[in-house]
């Protein structure tokens, strides 16, 4: 099949399913990713034949496409922060608004001095990773339940060159941490059962349920335990930063005040929804 006939296919089949900018994104990541081939290459050779078993791996990642599976699962990796990280379905795929977390820690921080820092939920350790790597003086701990997630959040650490220490802990069975920290970061699961009818499939099916929902009669179930933990553990002038679910800011913010929390901020994402708060005490 030559690059022009596998090109139609593709649309073919994909387009009934997928928006034409999401798709044109996504041959171009798998052309780039599985042959090398950039845009303009493609656009300049649609003659070129391609190679059996590169044949295969794209009509598989096509088949997977429309199941919905989502292509940071079917390459097996994805970006962060600039950074790459590997992927598969026992973590949650980083999103964008992470990112903005990480870029918020990273403006409020000097990367000259030392500071203990804490991942609560680190999944793929994207957070972790990215701090340790962007803050190179600072000791970074992680922690998940999942002991699935830590094998790839390490793997993760070991690809970037990066000082990771990973402790599998279930945080909600957690009396206090046991070490001081001046940073304390959390992605909890946060999504309500109730929210699922707004969840898209590729979402739903695809992504793990421990690292997205929690029961809708406690939803804030694991600020709490932060909030409790935090309270605890950070050093004088420390700091806690979390990502929120953007229906229940108030209800967030209040919480952490009730902690005894002092200064509250509310940031919102990209989108302009309430995403993320930072507090100290
Ligand atoms: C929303 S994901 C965040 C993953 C990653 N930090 C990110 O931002 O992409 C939440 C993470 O919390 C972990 N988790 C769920 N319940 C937990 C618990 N009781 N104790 C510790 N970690 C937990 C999940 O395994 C998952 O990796």
């Amino acid at each position: 099949m030559t690059l022009k006939e596998f090109k139609e296919h593709f649309f073919k089949r994909l387009s009934p399913l997928y928006p034409a900018q999401e798709l044109e994104s996504f041959f171009r990541i798998l052309m780039e990713t599985y042959l090398g081939l950039s845009s303009i290459d493609v656009h300049l050779n649609p003659d070129k034949k391609i190679k059996l078993k590169k044949l295969d791996h794209l009509l598989a990642a096509l088949e997977r496409l429309v199941h919905f599976e989502p292509l940071q699962y079917i390459l097996g990796q994805t970006e962060f922060y600039g950074l790459h990280f590997t992927l598969n379905p026992n973590v949650l795929i980083p999103r964008p608004e992470t990112e903005e977390l990480v870029e918020w820690i990273l403006k409020d921080t000097d990367a000259g001095a030392h500071f203990n820092i804490l991942d609560i939920g680190t999944g793929s350790g994207c957070i972790a990773v990215s701090l340790a790597k962007y803050l190179p003086l600072a000791s970074v701990a992680a922690l998940d339940v999942s002991e699935d997630a830590l094998t790839l959040s390490a793997h993760n650490a070991e690809l970037n060159n990066a000082e990771v220490h990973f402790l599998q802990q279930n945080i909600l069975e957690t009396k206090a941490l046991q070490k001081s920290y001046d940073i304390i970061v959390s992605n909890p699961p946060y999504v309500r059962n109730l929210e699922k009818t707004e969840i898209e499939v590729n979402v739903l099916d695809y992504e793990p349920h421990l690292a997205l929902f929690v029961e809708d009669h406690d939803a804030l179930i694991f600020y709490r335990k932060i909030a409790e933990l935090a309270k605890g553990a950070l050093s004088p002038k420390g700091r806690l930063y979390v990502e929120i679910n953007q229906y229940l800011a108030e209800e967030t913010q209040v919480l952490f005040k009730e902690f005894g929390f002092n200064e509250v901020e509310l940031r919102n994402d990209f989108a302009g929804k309430p995403r993320m708060i930072k507090a100290s005490l």
